[in-house]
């Protein structure tokens, strides 16, 4: 038996933080964003609110559009990291928040990765028969942990993300292969310091600004380039295609100059490389639900979709679907 993604969801909040925004607060410059990274604008979450907040609102919508209750609900996961709190999961949040009283949930870190391997981890339950309908959530109040004093960071990030609802599928469409990889060598190179227990907060880790995002860009920018390029080309090769079998590619949204060596490297056409990064920036795991959330009309019972992301761990790695619905 297969998973298949049968409805999705998004959100992004409504305040617009632009490029011009941000040549206020750092040394920066609307060209060097845009031609650097592809982003226009980003968006930011209120003062109060939290990525449960983002979650909820992209599964209320699914909940509606397939005319189903959240008790119906098995399990729930939640892609994040920046979850409400270190514990509870953001899971059981929203399960509250949504009434999934029926649901058990976790939450599942793996950075800009996370949406992809709380994919392939909610498929496994559908395939082996123990649950009928799982929400995969991804979804990342990235303003929380960014340092809007740091150039090298502060332009990258938004807040939002979104959900799908993965139920079985009896036809050929569905979920159909996966390669996952992660190297915690890279750890170094993109990470939040303080806030774990190797360093609990305190006024010395708060004063070194440790609980925000560190990156070091162009290390990072050189392995994402080559391993999601290359991952995504292997499950191309994995499940025999070719760039003209492939209808679309949903890639992480973290540099467009990533995507399009992607897009390269699986030989596809410009078309076919969907791309909303000009107007959320990098929502670390909520992007490719945004994704689905933006183009989801395009889709066509049948397409053959590759998701593919790279992101802090190093985690990366790609999904062959085929589309299971029209909309
Ligand atoms: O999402 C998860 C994984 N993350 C990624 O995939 C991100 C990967 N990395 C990147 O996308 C890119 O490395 C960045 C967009 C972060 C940076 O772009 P870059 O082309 O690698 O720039 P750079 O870090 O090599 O910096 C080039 C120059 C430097 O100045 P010098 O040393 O050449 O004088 C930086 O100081 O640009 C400077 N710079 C900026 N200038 C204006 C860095 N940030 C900015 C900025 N505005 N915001």
């Amino acid at each position: 038996m297969r998973a298949a993604i049968t409805a999705v969801g998004g959100y992004v909040p409504d305040k617009v933080l632009s490029n011009k925004d941000l040549e206020k607060l750092v040394d920066t410059s609307d060209e060097w964003i845009q031609s650097r990274t592809g982003i226009k604008e980003r968006r930011v979450m209120a003062e109060g609110t939290a990525t449960s907040d983002i979650c909820v609102q992209a599964v209320n919508q699914i909940l509606e559009k397939r005319g189903i209750s959240a008790t119906e609900i098995d399990l729930v996961i939640v892609a994040t990291v920046t979850p409400d709190h270190v514990f509870p999961a953001t899971a059981n949040i929203v399960s509250d928040k949504i009434g999934a009283t029926n649901a058990w949930g976790f939450d599942l870190s793996a950075a800009c990765s996370g949406f992809l391997y709380a994919l392939d981890t909610g498929a496994k339950f559908i395939e082996s028969g123990k649950h009928k309908k799982v929400l995969v959530c991804g979804a990342d109040k990235m303003s929380a942990i960014v340092n809007y004093e740091d150039r090298n960071t502060c332009v990258i990030f938004g807040d939002g993300g979104g959900a799908v609802l993965l139920e079985p599928c009896d036809d050929e469409n569905g979920i159909i292969d996966s390669i996952l990889k992660s190297d915690g060598s890279g750890r170094a190179f993109l990470h939040q310091k303080a806030g774990g227990s190797m360093h609990p907060p305190t006024h010395e880790t708060i004063d070194a600004r440790e609980h925000y995002v560190h990156q070091e860009g162009k290390t990072v920018f050189k392995f994402a380039v080559t391993n999601m390029a290359e991952v995504s080309r292997d499950i191309m090769d994995k499940n025999n295609l070719t760039g003209d079998d492939v209808d679309y590619l949903c890639a992480h949204q973290a540099n467009l100059r990533i995507i399009d060596a992607t897009a390269r490297r699986m030989e596809l056409d410009d078309e076919k490389v969907l791309i909303n990064i000009e107007r959320y920036g990098n929502t670390t795991a909520g992007t490719i639900p945004l994704l689905f959330w933006d183009f989801e009309k395009k889709f066509k019972k049948g397409d053959n979709i590759v998701l593919a992301a790279f992101g802090g761990g190093f985690t990366w790695g790609s999904v062959y679907l085929k589309w299971a619905y029209n909309s």
